[in-house]
């Protein structure tokens, strides 16, 4: 089965050893200097400030066009001091990486990824988002059941993921789990950003994911795994003293209109592609 007929049956692909484990080991160290030169001092003031929750929205919105660290959800105590270090306190780092940072630049931008995005239907992709994820020993958090387009959404096609693998990703360490062929159940609902730059969701489908039909995609360090934006995906917790660090990328089509209500918006640094 060709690959795009199987991506349109199940809603995503699994493409192992599609980087070479040196360049996995490469982005892991490059990505470690980024947070040793991370000063969380001023991101703590954030967790501290009565406005919280205006400040943090303003930090995720802007983080559209940089490169933003972002803490698990209880690496600060009650005193606004960090638990444990911060390169064991990051959840991820986001979503213009593969804009600004010259190494995952590179990465993101290689003919193999073009071809492959080519041949599974976008004939003038735009690199949307990038997220370094981390997924912390012992208290890397659970992502819930989700679709990529509620919060990457566009009218005309779907948006595109790219889920690369860069340690081994097991049940044990927090391994994504999808629903085959979920894609076709449509769209749930949108993650929208309001006038006064709030969010909000817009729900289409309130019925609950069967979590039964759920598959464990376990994948080796160097995997690729390809996610349709309309399959219903999550990973649990990572309870194990094994990090799962992985490297997504998103893409849209030139052709499709791109909502203004998206969360994500690049006044400043338009969209580009390969
Ligand atoms: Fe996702």
């Amino acid at each position: 089965m060709s690959k795009l007929l199987e991506f349109e049956k199940t809603g995503f692909l699994i493409l192992e050893n599609f980087v070479a484990d040196s360049m996995c080991d490469l982005l892991r160290r490059h990505t470690l200097d980024l947070v040793s030169a991370f000063d969380p001092e001023g991101i703590r003031a954030i967790f501290t400030t009565n406005e919280q929750s205006r400040i943090t929205d303003e930090y995720f919105f802007a983080s559209s066009e940089k490169i933003s660290f972002f803490f698990e959800e209880n690496a600060f105590d009650t005193n606004g001091q960090l638990r444990q270090s911060k390169e064991l306190s990051i959840n991820k780092i986001g979503h213009a990486l593969h804009d600004l940072d010259p190494t995952f630049n590179q990465f993101s931008r290689t003919t193999q990824i073009a071809n492959l995005v080519l041949e599974l239907g976008l004939l003038s992709p735009l690199l949307v988002q990038s997220m370094y994820i981390f997924k912390q020993p012992f208290i890397g958090g659970e992502v819930n059941c989700h679709q990529d387009s509620t919060f990457l959404y566009t009218e005309k096609g779907t948006v595109l993921g790219l889920w690369f693998a860069l340690e081994d990703a097991t049940k044990n360490n927090g391994c994504l789990w999808a629903i085959p062929a979920g894609h076709k159940l449509g769209l749930k609902s949108r993650f929208i950003r309001t006038e006064k730059n709030n969010t909000t969701f817009q729900v289409f489908d309130d019925s609950k994911y069967d979590l039964s039909n759920l598959v464990a995609l376990e994948v080796k360090k160097g995997s690729l795994i390809v996610l349709h934006g309309l399959l219903p995906h999550l990973s649990y917790a990572n309870e194990s003293p094994y990090s799962r660090h992985a490297y997504t990328l998103h893409l849209i089509d030139k052709s499709w209109p791109y909502p203004k209500d998206n969360w994500l918006q690049r006044p400043n640094l338009p969209l580009q592609g390969f």
